[in-house]
């Protein structure tokens, strides 16, 4: 009999996310399965709002940001009477395999599911954060740091016309992947993140002598995990470096964007696996991309596991 299967997405939204409903629809029907989407996350699990996708829903998608199935982050899912609820309405399409594209919370209600009501699934890291345990990538991270990339160089062309320290914060909720990454590949001067303890003192004489040998701007690139806000940061330039400074919380435009090539690659071999696990009756596994390229691992392993900041990087930065 025609399996029927479901995708849908949770959490945060990143750029690759269509190209993955592009993926999982045509991929799906090349493999004799029903695809089925799932709109606004756990919510729309919860609300039955489920339908069945053909090839002209994802007509145009594939070079546009965000999910055009919508996401959500479902404080409902959190109770066992609404994953009950979830499993019903699955249980009306006869959907009987789901793919999630979310992150690590988004994993964690996907384990319960699972542990009650045994629907078999596969996940697919997708968080710009980069955050989740066992996987080197997670989808729209790619994209979420050429947005910041291009917002770091344009922020450069004002900070160096006017002699002026520029506090730069990225997103990555605890995590400072986002704010190394770029640190790493646009030259800043200052990269604090939440994973390496500092202290502002060791930085001071330095840059003020850097000013009183010419140097004209800084860049400070600071992740939102950290102690301090960036208006304490900003202040310390003021006060203990002696240079003007101004703040840019870049937010939410690093979200979005048209997803970059590495992005679109990464969302059709991410979905491919997910689906061939599928079909080879993996049934609780996270799809996962390492140094040794695509695994599956279980959820138990990779929910339960704390998640590491690459120790090279962390090198990188103290040196
Ligand atoms: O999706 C991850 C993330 O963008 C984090 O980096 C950030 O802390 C959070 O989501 C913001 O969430 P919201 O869009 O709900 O404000």
């Amino acid at each position: 009999m025609k399996q029927n299967i479901a995708i849908l997405c949770s959490g945060g939204d990143v750029s690759g996310m269509n190209p993955a409903l592009k993926r999982f629809v045509e991929y799906s029907l090349q493999n004799n399965l029903t695809p089925y989407f799932i709109y606004d996350g756990y919510e729309g699990l919860i609300d039955n709002n489920i339908k069945k996708a053909n090839y002209c829903d994802v007509a145009g998608i594939i070079n546009r940001g965000g999910t055009k199935i919508g996401s959500a982050r479902s404080k409902r899912f959190m109770q066992a009477k609404y994953r009950t609820i979830a499993k019903q309405n699955l249980d009306i399409f006869n959907i009987s395999l789901l793919i999630v594209l979310g992150g690590d919370g988004s994993f964690r209600g996907l384990h319960q599911f699972y542990k009650e009501h045994k629907v078999k699934f596969c996940g697919v890291p997708s968080t710009i954060d980069n955050d989740i345990s066992g996987t080197d990538y997670c989808l729209g991270v790619d994209t979420a740091l050429n947005m910041i990339k291009f917002s770091i160089d344009s922020i450069r062309d004002t900070a160096s016309s006017f002699k002026r320290a520029f506090v730069i914060e990225t997103m990555g909720n605890k995590c400072g992947y986002l704010a190394l990454i770029s640190h790493l590949t646009s030259g800043s001067e200052l990269c604090l993140i939440p994973e390496i303890t500092y202290d502002l003192n060791d930085y001071e004489q330095k840059f003020r002598q850097e000013i009183n040998n010419g140097r004209r701007y800084f860049i400070a690139i600071v992740a939102e995990g950290i102690t301090q806000n960036s208006t304490e940061i900003a202040e310390w330039f003021e006060k203990k470096v002696g240079i003007e400074s101004r703040i840019n919380i870049l937010g939410h435009l690093q979200r979005g964007g048209n997803p970059t090539v590495k992005d679109r690659l990464m969302a059709y071999k991410f979905i491919t696996y997910a689906i061939d696990g599928l079909l080879e009756d993996r049934n609780e596994s996270v799809i996962c991309y390492t140094k040794s390229g695509f695994d599956y691992k279980t959820i138990d392993t990779v929910v339960n596991s704390p998640y590491q900041l690459d120790s090279e990087l962390i090198k990188f930065i103290s040196s």
